[in-house]
């Protein structure tokens, strides 16, 4: 049973996940590199339960009871007794593995180590450690106390118990789960997102329709929240380039390989909204 919980990276998401975590009554570590990082972390934590009760969709105490079940170090010894840990340290695999192997290293035998990578093979992190079987990724989406879904991915070696430790704390703090059962690029999510994406690129780029009216086809036509190209523009259109590109490299299927349009936006700076050009003027 999953009791006390060490998140590791007090960034958008490691900081989201230790807020769900604290206000569903878990005990949670939050550990990052140094106590700046640390403090603006839990200050966003701070901020968001006060919308929350400023909303009227929590009360001060239990947001006071839920930010006092936070602890915070800089100390990765500090998950020595966690029953379940979630790494959310940069997208990058060398800063992961490091992280994992001190996990292996310290965190007791039957602890679970998920890992909250959007992209990255849940079997390569695993690889790193002498316990693949408790290795297991739980990908959740930002903002985390908003979204909804988490997506449960299975290493290649990820044991039934860890797979059901990871759903029991992604359901414990309100999440629906999705288990992407073999550990593809992409995973489901990005996948479909991707697919979708490469898609209305290409009708933009071969002059189908406008940028606008692929968008509204999807609103109001499939009832998406936002248009796929809205969506590349939100995301940024070097890092929907890079995952197509990534799942691409990995599968060879030409529904992946991203159109020349997207290519040439990111070679000419034009990555959405961060920007303020892509698909669209932003700002
Ligand atoms: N941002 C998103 O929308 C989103 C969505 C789903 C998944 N993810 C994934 O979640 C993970 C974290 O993303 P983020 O957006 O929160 O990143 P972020 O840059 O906001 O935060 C990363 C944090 O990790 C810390 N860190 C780096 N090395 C560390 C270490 N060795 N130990 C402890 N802390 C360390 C950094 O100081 C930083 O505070 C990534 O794998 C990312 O792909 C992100």
């Amino acid at each position: 049973m999953v009791q006390r919980v060490a998140v590791v990276g007090a960034g958008l998401m490691g900081g989201g996940i230790a807020q769900v975590a604290a206000q569903a009554g878990y005990d949670v570590v939050l550990r990052d590199v140094t106590p700046d990082a640390l403090e603006r972390g839990l200050g966003a934590v701070r901020g968001s339960y006060a919308k929350f009760v400023e909303k009227g969709r929590l009360s001060q105490d239990d947001a006071d009871a839920a930010l006092a079940r936070i602890t915070t170090t800089t100390e990765l010894d500090a998950a020595a007794d966690a029953d379940l840990v979630v790494e959310a340290v940069f997208e990058k695999l060398e800063v992961k593995a490091e992280v994992f192997r001190e996990l292996d290293r310290i965190c007791k035998d039957d602890a679970v180590l998920a890992s909250n990578t959007s992209a990255i093979p849940i079997t390569s992190i695993a690889a790193v450690t002498r316990r693949p079987e408790s290795v297991v990724g739980t990908h959740f989406f930002s903002p985390v106390p908003l979204m909804k879904l988490c997506e449960l991915v299975r290493g290649y070696k990820t044991s039934d118990a860890a797979l059901a430790a990871a759903r029991e704390f992604a359901e414990g703090v309100g999440k629906t789960c999705i288990v992407v059962n073999r550990d593809v690029a992409g995973f489901v999510t990005t996948r479909l997102i991707s697919a979708l994406a490469m898609e209305a690129v290409a009708l933009l780029e071969s002059g189908v329709a406008s940028a606008e009216d692929i968008d509204t086809a999807c609103r109001l036509g499939f009832g998406h929240a936002m248009g796929p190209l809205e969506t590349i523009d939100l995301t940024g259109v070097d890092i929907m380039l890079n995952a197509a590109t990534n799942i691409y490299t990995d599968t060879q299927d030409e529904k992946f390989a991203a159109p020349e349009l997207l290519r040439r936006m990111v070679a000419a700076g034009d990555l959405g909204r961060k920007t303020g050009r892509g698909f669209y003027p932003h700002g």
